[in-house]
């Protein structure tokens, strides 16, 4: 059975992951360069589009932004990172939201990393998934954008990253592909969330 969206809405903003909503909730949150198509997958995932901000003009979201859904677990849009257009104290200032949170936030179940599916892999991507793999936080990839060009084009590409991780890992994370614009990878991507949220969350 294919999980239902009953509700959806937003809940806070905050700089601080400290301040994030207290109740144990399981958590996902959505990270990955400026534009890459974080809120609009979550808008896609949610059935609700104007829920999170998007925008064509990258650096859109500057804060950690959480949405109850269902009343029962949390979606979480973040800042993306790596926008050379913004000031190196800008740059440090959301990479230290972003890196608290991920290390601070003990309700997040899992980490959806999100990567341009038309991209060959990017330097900043893959340090950030090592990091991610050195601290033990749990994320899986998520292909965005696929419909901007073909399927094989896509495999091919995504063959390719793959390939490239595992130069590094000995084991890949799960991976999705999407495309907000046409609702691909929502099924997918919901069933792996619900069958986390039946998990007990950990202390
Ligand atoms: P920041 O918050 O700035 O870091 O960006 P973001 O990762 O949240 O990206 P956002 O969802 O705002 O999308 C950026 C641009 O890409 C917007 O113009 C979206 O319409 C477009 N976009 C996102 N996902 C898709 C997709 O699956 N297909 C297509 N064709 N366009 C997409
Ligand atoms: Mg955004």
């Amino acid at each position: 059975m294919d999980m239902i969206i009953n509700t959806a809405r937003f809940v806070i903003s905050n700089s601080d992951y400290r301040k994030c909503p207290a109740e144990r909730r399981h958590e996902y949150a959505f990270i990955g360069r400026s534009n890459v198509g974080k809120s609009s997958l979550i808008n896609m995932l949610t059935g609700r589009k104007g829920l999170a901000m998007t925008s064509a003009t990258p650096g859109k979201t500057m804060l950690i932004n959480h949405f109850l859904v269902n009343d029962s677990w949390y979606i979480v849009d973040l800042p993306g990172y790596g926008f050379a257009r913004r000031s190196k104290s800008d740059r440090d200032r959301l990479e230290g939201i972003i890196k608290n949170y991920v290390l601070g936030r003990e309700q997040m179940t899992n980490l959806f990393v999100l990567v341009d599916s038309r991209h060959e892999p990017q330097k900043i991507d893959l340090e950030f998934m090592e990091w991610l793999g050195e601290n033990g936080v749990p994320f899986s990839i998520v292909f965005t954008k696929t419909d901007k060009q073909s399927a094989s084009a896509t495999d091919g590409k995504i063959g390719a990253y793959l390939q490239k991780l595992l130069e590094r890992w000995e084991e890949l994370p799960p991976v999705f592909r999407t495309s907000s614009e046409k609702g691909v990878g929502r099924d997918e991507i919901l069933d792996y969330i619900e069958q986390m949220n039946r998990l007990p969350l950990c202390d």
